[in-house]
């Protein structure tokens, strides 16, 4: 965790913007949703293609978006800062 924070940090002012994003989903996205946002095994669903995933991360953080198993997206989010978030989506957003 403190290497990650760490070369995390380091990065920021680097990167910050769609790669911090492709970074984050590497981490933090990438076992459940694939490379390339087109795993459906776990989330139903592929990543891939869709728009709007800010609005919806924003909402598995404040309860007011997801289905069935939506507690497992909350857990993703809730240690994201709005920053952090808004570069993961924006990444997630040019996956096609
Ligand atoms: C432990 C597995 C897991 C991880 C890790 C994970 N997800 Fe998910 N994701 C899911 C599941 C399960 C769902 C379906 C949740 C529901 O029922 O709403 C989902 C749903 C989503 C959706 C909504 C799809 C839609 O159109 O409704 C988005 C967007 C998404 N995930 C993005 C991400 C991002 C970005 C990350 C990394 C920050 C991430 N996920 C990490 C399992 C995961």
């Amino acid at each position: 965790m403190v290497k990650y924070l760490l070369s995390f940090m380091v990065s920021i002012p680097l990167v910050y913007g769609a790669s911090a994003g492709m970074k984050i989903y590497g981490q933090t996205c990438v076992e459940c949703h694939g490379a390339d946002g087109k795993e459906v095994s776990i989330a139903g669903k592929a990543i891939a293609g869709s728009s709007g995933t800010l609005a919806k991360l924003t909402g598995y953080k404040n309860g007011t978006y997801g289905g069935d198993q939506k507690v497992v997206m909350q857990g993703n989010v809730a240690a994201l800062s709005d920053a952090d978030m808004k570069a993961v989506a924006e990444y997630v957003d040019t996956l096609k």
